[in-house]
């Protein structure tokens, strides 16, 4: 048992975690300035544990309300998600973005060497990768310059991080390299609940399922892959929770930085996604193919044999276990936490 520090825990990756931490027993203080999220989510998180977890709204851009938390929780890790990662707002407002999610982190960072805690997971990115690898992308391959500014600064605090643990020993980090999370937590209690209009496909989906968008624009179907539709690797949001605990584990007992692939290993095209959506959910979603998008690419998947070896991680769930939970949490809350 550990008492775990979660920036971003109200969040939607960051909620399904503090869940999967209570019920491996550990003690959970949740840091979140709540620009992105709602308390409701960690009111759900409680009920669905049946314990309790400490919430201090705060910023951790501001070092004082950091050094508070470590002063007043003995804090063994921490796991990392607050930031910003809406893509298309980090091109229009980069320097909101470099202040939240580099500056901020570096001001994490720093309040925890204050306090003595050097065991740390990030919440990184596929993003990070050269876009020149071809998938299955493996953690030896090099990574290169994000096509946009949110994952920028993702390979950013990667470097820091890496820096850090080469200039001192003490230093313990787990670098998790998330593919697409999606889905929600089998109760249909707390999910994904993006503010405005979805980014993603997998919220966007739901929401025109339950009537909140009138149709999904696919964006490309003249990419070189199955059916011309963008490729991407899945991830159920539980198995990637509980990646958190695994790479935790494997961090309280050994030294140094190191990053892991979170992933299933297997792409998904948009027009399956969509397709098995209609077929699991009984529900028909309304589409039409428009333009690609700017900084995409046509395939990303993991190879996620690093994890599965060294993390003893295994992820559990399918596609279809995706899509069937991921409308369970929108059907229950067709306006989110609202
Ligand atoms: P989210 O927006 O639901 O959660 C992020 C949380 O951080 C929110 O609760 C928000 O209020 C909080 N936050 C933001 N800035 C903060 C600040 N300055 N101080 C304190 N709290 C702050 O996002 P998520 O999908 O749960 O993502 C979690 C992490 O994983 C993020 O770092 C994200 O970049 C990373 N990530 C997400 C994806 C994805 O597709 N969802 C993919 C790769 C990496
Ligand atoms: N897509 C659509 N229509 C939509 C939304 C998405 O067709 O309305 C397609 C995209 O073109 C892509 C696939 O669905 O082929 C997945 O798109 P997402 O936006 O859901 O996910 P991305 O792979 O683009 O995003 C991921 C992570 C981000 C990361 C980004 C880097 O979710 O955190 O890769 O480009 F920054």
């Amino acid at each position: 048992m550990a008492r775990i520090l979660v920036t971003g825990g109200a969040g939607y990756i960051g909620s399904h975690t503090c869940l999967e931490l209570l019920n491996a027993g550990h003690e959970v203080v949740v840091f979140d300035n709540l620009s992105n999220s709602s308390e409701e989510a960690l009111h759900r998180v409680q009920k669905l544990a049946d314990k309790t977890l400490v919430f201090v709204k705060g910023d951790i851009r501001h070092p004082d309300e950091l050094d508070q938390v470590f002063q007043n929780h003995q804090i063994d890790a921490v796991i990392h998600f607050a930031g910003l990662k809406a893509v298309g707002e980090s091109q229009q407002i980069p320097l909101v973005y470099f202040d939240n999610n580099i500056a901020g982190s570096a001001q994490l960072f720093k309040s925890m060497e204050k306090a003595g805690v050097f065991t740390l997971v990030f919440s990184s990115s596929a993003t990070v990768y050269d876009e020149a690898n071809h998938s299955p992308l493996n953690e030896t391959m090099s990574t290169g310059m994000p096509s946009n500014n949110y994952g920028y600064t993702k390979l950013i605090v990667e470097q820091m991080l890496e820096k850090l643990a080469q200039a001192d020993a003490r230093w313990s980090i787990a670098l998790l390299r998330y593919f697409n999370p999606v889905g929600a937590h089998q109760s249909g209690l707390i999910g994904e609940d993006p503010q405005g209009i979805p980014n993603n496909l997998m919220p966007y989906v739901t929401q025109v399922a339950v009537g909140r968008r009138e149709k999904l624009s696919i964006y490309g179907n003249d990419y070189d892959t199955i059916d011309g539709t963008g490729v991407r690797d899945y991830i159920h949001v539980v198995d990637l929770a509980n990646a958190h605990l695994c790479a935790l584990n494997n961090r309280l007992a050994a030294q140094g930085c190191r990053a892991w692939n979170i992933g299933t290993g297997h792409g998904s095209s948009v027009l399956e996604v969509k397709n098995t959506f209609e077929q699991v959910n009984g529900v028909a979603i309304a589409f039409e193919f428009a333009p690609r998008r700017a900084g995409d690419v046509a395939t990303s998947f993991a190879d996620n044999r690093r994890a599965i070896n060294e993390l003893d991680w295994q992820p559990q769930y399918t596609l279809k276990d995706m899509l069937a939970d991921s409308w369970n949490w929108q059907k229950q809350n067709p306006n989110g936490f609202n």
